[in-house]
């Protein structure tokens, strides 16, 4: 974020034309450099002295840039030099041309090309340049004739030793020395020689000179080429001369003056410094004069000293000149960086303050939009909300609908149940009896048959009518039949006729009532039926050996108060809303009513103007509180008859036992397989122990939970369960026993209302090894036990036979996966340790994992053998091919397999062969 400020900041448009104004102002203020190329003809004393002066004051100025090449008297070069510093592009061009007609055409080109020309000491032949600055050659040549007339008295032999012919100083000079001394007709210029400038051609010259003439006075053009005429004179023992130089350099002429070596000297000015301020000027565009002739003066013996010390002076002055000067520029410097430096903070500062300014704009602007920002947020929250709690309507409704809709399956599956199993017992006695006729043996349980069936027709009925009075009831429809009956009365016979159930599940049953007559306006069928409902309830819930209170309060004046209490488990609080919701069902008993009672007994007593509540904390038991207004005022006239009709609910209890006297077991035959009986509905479980107790030895369960406990003591040879049952279904029981080693080779068959597809697939899935629809035909559920009791016999017998493949596990449909595994499990510890004598039932139980009881069971099931003979057997059947092999070596082979006394073995063998080893060998060969 902070990132992104900053780039914006630095690439604001208004910002970067600020900083590029502020930074050319300063550009304004910086002074511009000239370049200016110097081209020297010459290198000598003089010549360096020109030089050290244009550098010292080129110096002083900043904005000047020197460049001097030196041509070493060579014209050509200096031409080539000149166009290189033009080339360069120098601003200022200073010429001293070492000769005029060679170097003219170059300086009059620069010039011509605008280039500012000076020339400094010698001339060209053309008017076009700049400026010039140097002396007067041709009046200093005049003063040194006039000057060695008054010496000389106006007499006087001559030589002169001229500068460079083509050079401007050389042939001014000589002119004006002529012209001097043309008043002196006896000052004669007896020889007038070429000297060059160069003091060694200048030698040579005046040692022809003196050779061939002689000689008062000598002029030499410049000092050094004075000097050397004086050397030679010496060297030829002329003493008598008179010399005269020209330049007068303080540390050269002015000293040869001084020490008489020249008789006098004329001083000749670089205007090196001069060159320079000129060439400022001009590019400055200040003003400047084209002619800027140096001042000259005679020295001599009579103001050499002075001058030399005047110009000590000067020079002394001229340094701290030059120093101030220098110091002058580096304040000037010094100020001009404070300045720079004051205007970068300046502008640094002008910086800050515009990115404060505009950090500042842009928080408040971010702010404004994150207000914004925040406030839209708020809005998609809120509406987020809505739709969520919207989304968590429509899912609640579909949870209620889907809980709705499984309500309503459930609904039809328990109602198939409920009318399946009274059919059951009306179809089942019924093609009984007519078997019977058709074999004259009516007389045999004909009349049970006939109550059985009856009952059931009842029980169907009543079933029905509850239906339809719900339908009337939801649809708002059911009337009432008003008129005034004893409650404690109806009450009682309620009571009465549940005490025989009471008695057969060992539940205590009482009945209080707070006065001997309790007469009450209602519909006494309807009250008859809601009464009957809530004792049915609490019978169902109620364990055995708990207890069940029936209250009639008849005390209070405006209503009575009827209470049912049990023992039961209870409702948890947060299910009691549910309960009186139509096709609600406790889970617990999943298998019992149709799940409308409690609606309809809610909806008889909303008719009654009435109430019904729960009390329970889901721990201890349940009381179900029944209110019934006393009075007549709130029912219609048309409500109210003055007779009550008929009951009809307790002439029926469902779930009734016969007689104790038939339920107990027949004793064990060993005769007779085993059956255990699993069902819930007493009725149908007592029809079918007494269809199938003659033939077989029977147990019975209500549920799977009891079934299981049953077996773990004694297992039958087959299981008959119902599918739907409280605790633990007929599926759940399946799946337990075929799940487990200990019971996997049970048969079960499983007994149900259930008719979908779906259904019996999932019945088969568990394992079942038959599936017998209710209502079924008793003669088939006859011959199906039998046929399955049969083949498992078949098959016992078949694992019994098939002992001349030791170690084969035959190919049983019948039996699990479970079995089948187990009995290959069996065989391989057998094949590896039947040859040891010591192994026992106890270490093949324990290698198998499966307590002795277990495994006896398991092998007696699976073999009829019990594990010893099994193992015996074994043992037996391998030393068949033993003895084969070893040639009836029989104390050999009955170690070989186990046995540890070979007439143990040969005992053994008999039983299971009927001969002896040694007949069997026999009768091998
Ligand atoms: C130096 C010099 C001086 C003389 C001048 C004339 O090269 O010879 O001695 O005065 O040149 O241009």
């Amino acid at each position: 974020m902070f990132l992104t400020i900053l780039m914006r900041t630095f690439f604001n448009p208004w910002l970067i034309f600020l900083l590029v104004s502020l930074l050319s102002g300063c550009n304004h203020d910086k002074k511009e450099t000239f370049h200016i190329g110097f081209s020297q003809c010459a290198s000598d004393v003089w010549r360096e002295k020109m030089n050290e002066e244009m550098k010292m004051t080129a110096a002083l100025y900043p904005d000047v840039e020197l460049t001097i090449l030196n041509a070493g008297e060579n014209n050509r070069r200096q031409e080539l030099q000149i166009r290189e510093l033009i080339n360069q592009g120098v601003d200022l061009l200073i010429i001293s041309p070492n000769e005029s007609d060679p170097l003219t055409p170059i300086a009059t080109e620069a010039y011509t090309a605008g280039i500012p020309t000076i020339l400094i000491d010698r001339k060209i032949n053309s008017e076009d340049y700049t400026a010039f600055i140097g002396a007067d050659n041709y009046q200093i040549g005049k003063d040194v004739a006039v000057y060695l007339a008054n010496i000389h008295g106006g007499k006087g032999r001559i030589l002169e030793i001229r500068g460079m012919e083509g050079s401007s100083p050389a042939r001014e000079r000589h002119q004006g020395f002529t012209e001097g001394l043309k008043p002196f007709k006896e000052m004669k210029i007896v020889r007038s020689m070429d000297g060059k400038w160069l003091p060694g051609i200048a030698r040579d010259v005046a040692r022809q000179a003196f050779l061939e003439d002689s000689f008062d006075i000598v002029f030499g053009h410049n000092d050094v080429m004075a000097r050397s005429a004086r050397e030679v004179a010496e060297m030829l023992n002329i003493d008598t001369l008179f010399v005269v130089g020209i330049d007068a350099l303080p540390e050269l002429g002015m000293e040869l003056v001084e020490e008489d070596v020249l008789q006098a000297s004329f001083v000749y000015p670089t205007g090196g410094r001069r060159a320079i301020e000129v060439a400022r000027a001009i590019l400055h565009d200040e003003p400047y004069q084209k002619q800027n002739i140096l001042g000259t003066s005679v020295v001599d013996h009579s103001n050499v000293k002075v001058l030399r010390l005047q110009l000590e002076q000067v020079m002394a002055f001229q340094e701290i000149l030059d120093a101030q000067t220098t110091r002058i520029r580096e304040q000037t410097q010094r100020f001009q960086d404070q300045r720079s430096l004051l205007r970068v903070a300046f502008i640094s500062l002008s910086l800050l303050v515009v990115f404060a300014v505009w950090l500042t704009w842009y928080y408040v602007m971010l702010n404004k939009r994150n207000r914004q920002l925040a406030v839209k947020n708020r809005a998609i929250e809120k509406q987020k909300a809505e739709l969520e709690r919207r989304n968590e309507q429509i899912r609640a409704m579909n949870e209620e609908v889907e809980k709705a809709t499984q309500a309503k399956l459930s609904f039809f599956t328990n109602i198939s149940h409920e009318i399946r199993t009274p059919l059951t017992l009306i179809q089942a006695p019924v093609s009984e009896m007519l078997g019977q006729i058709s074999e004259n043996r009516h007389k045999e349980g004909f009349k049970e048959n006939l109550v059985m069936v009856q009952q059931n027709t009842e029980r169907l009925l009543r079933l029905i009518n509850q239906l339809m009075d719900f339908r009337k009831v939801e649809l708002g429809k059911l009337s009432l039949n008003i008129s005034k009956a004893n409650l404690k009365e109806i009450a009682n016979n309620i009571f009465k006729a549940f005490q025989p159930l009471a008695r057969q599940k060992d539940i205590r049953f009482n009945f209080e009532c707070t006065a001997p007559h309790c007469m009450v306006w209602m519909d006494v069928d309807k009250i008859d039926k809601v009464l009957f409902n809530l004792l049915s309830n609490a019978f169902k819930f109620t364990p055995r050996a708990g207890s069940i209170l029936l209250k009639v309060n008849c005390q209070e004046t405006d209503e009575v108060v009827i209470e049912i209490s049990d023992t039961g488990p209870g409702i948890p609080p947060e299910k009691q809303a549910q309960i009186f919701q139509p096709f609600y069902q406790q889970q617990k008993h999943r298998s019992m009513g149709t799940g409308i009672g409690l609606t309809l007994s809610r909806g008889f007593m909303e008719l009654h103007k009435g109430t019904i509540e729960v009390i329970s904390d889901g721990q201890n038991g349940t009381t179900f509180k029944v209110k019934l207004p006393k009075g007549l005022d709130h029912f219609s006239t048309d409500q109210v008859i003055s007779e009550p009709r008929e009951r009809t609910s307790t002439s029926f209890i469902e779930n009734q036992p016969r007689k104790p006297a038939e339920i107990s077991p027949l004793p064990k035959t060993t005769a007779r397989p085993s059956l255990l009986i699993v069902e819930d509905d007493a009725q149908l479980k007592q029809y079918l122990i007494r269809l199938l107790e003659k033939q077989y030895f029977i147990k019975s369960a209500g549920n799977g939970k009891e079934a299981l406990q049953i077996i773990e003591l004694e297992q039958p040879d087959l299981v008959l369960t119902d599918l739907m049952m409280p605790e633990m279904d007929g599926s759940q029981l399946t799946t337990h026993l075929k799940s487990h080693l200990e019971t996997s080779h049970l048969p079960v068959i499983m007994l149900t209302a259930k008719v979908s597809p779906e259904q019996k697939i999932e019945g088969i899935e568990t394992g079942a090894d038959a599936y017998i629809e209710k209502p079924f035909n008793p003669d088939y559920l006859k011959v199906r036990i039998r046929k399955i009791i049969e083949m498992r016999e078949k098959l016992r017998a078949y694992h019994r036979q098939k002992w001349n493949m030791p170690g084969a596990v035959p190919p049983h449909a019948e039996a699990s996966s479970l079995d089948q595994r187990f009995l290959r499990k069996m065989h391989a510890i057998l094949e590896s340790n039947h040859a040891r004598t010591e192994f026992s039932v106890e270490e093949l139980s324990e290698q198998i994992g499966l307590s002795r009881v277990h495994l006896y069971r398991k092998v007696k099931a699976l073999t009829t053998l019990t594990p010893s003979d099994y193992i015996n057997k074994f043992r037996l059947h391998k030393s068949l091919a033993l003895l084969e092999e070893q040639g009836g070596n029989i104390s050999g082979v009955s170690m070989d397999v186990g046995f540890s006394s070979p007439a143990y073995f040969t005992k053994k063998f008999r039983e299971e062969f009927g001969k002896t080893p040694s007949e069997y060998l026999n009768r091998e060969t």
